[in-house]
């Protein structure tokens, strides 16, 4: 944009169109990230009644900040434009929905795959196989319909199912990735490993605690 004198020079009117078009592309997300909160919240509600407990501890959800969106598309040599952006990122809305149990994170994912509005994109089980960091989680991409004055359109979202601990775990190690110049980088990568496999079995014998409570007679 050039300077002139009173002030800044209007854009062209194609980037003024690509701004608009790009808004409207995150408007949407934010419509299907609503529609998907709901579903889980619902599922919260109904399991509450009917088990005294939640499934799940919270929901946390995001949109893609615009600086990450340009990082992944020039890391991935894609075209920066918005037909590109819904193309081919997945997880420009994401939600992360951290659960008590690891069994709650399956029964929960369950029940959202089988509601007949969901089409189901892409499922990593992350769980039952273990990134080689440690990492573990149930990642869904789904699509999800929105529902606008002129159509109904499909969105993806990004559901993430991790318990408690792998989120604890993830947050940590989430941090080493931001921290090239450590000396000491491959023990404390054994260590954060090492960590991962203590909180599985920790998750599961909480979780087996949890059944012989419930079974237990008051
Ligand atoms: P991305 O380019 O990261 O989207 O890779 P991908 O498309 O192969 O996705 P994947 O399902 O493997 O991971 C997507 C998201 O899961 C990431 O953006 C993180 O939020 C989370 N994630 C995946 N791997 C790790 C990991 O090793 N550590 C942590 N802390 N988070 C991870
Ligand atoms: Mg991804």
């Amino acid at each position: 944009m050039e300077m002139k004198e009173g002030g800044l020079q209007r854009p062209p009117k194609e980037k003024l169109e690509q701004m608009h078009s790009f808004l409207e592309l995150i408007m949407q997300y934010k419509c299907a990230l609503m529609e998907v909160e709901t579903k889980l919240n619902v599922l919260n509600t109904e399991f509450m009644l009917k088990h005294s407990r939640n499934p799940f501890e919270a929901i946390k959800s995001r949109i893609k900040s615009l600086d990450s969106i340009i990082e992944k598309l020039e890391r991935r040599k894609l075209e920066l434009t918005v037909e590109s952006i819904e193309e081919n990122l997945f997880d420009i809305a994401g939600i992360r929905v951290i659960c008590s149990f690891p069994d709650d994170i399956y029964t929960t994912a369950a029940l959202l795959k089988m509601q007949d509005d969901i089409r189901m994109i892409e499922e990593k089980d992350y769980i039952k196989n273990p990134k080689p960091n440690g990492y573990r989680s149930l990642h869904l991409i789904v699509e999800v319909p929105i529902f606008l004055s002129e159509e109904k359109k499909y969105m993806k979202v990004e559901v993430q199912f991790r318990t408690i601990a792998m989120d604890f775990w993830a947050s940590l190690e989430h941090k080493l990735k931001y921290k090239k110049d450590l000396g000491d980088q491959e023990a404390i990568s054994a260590e954060l490993k090492a960590c991962a496999e203590g909180i599985a079995m920790l998750d599961l014998r909480m979780q087996s605690i949890r059944d012989r409570i419930g079974e237990s007679k008051e």
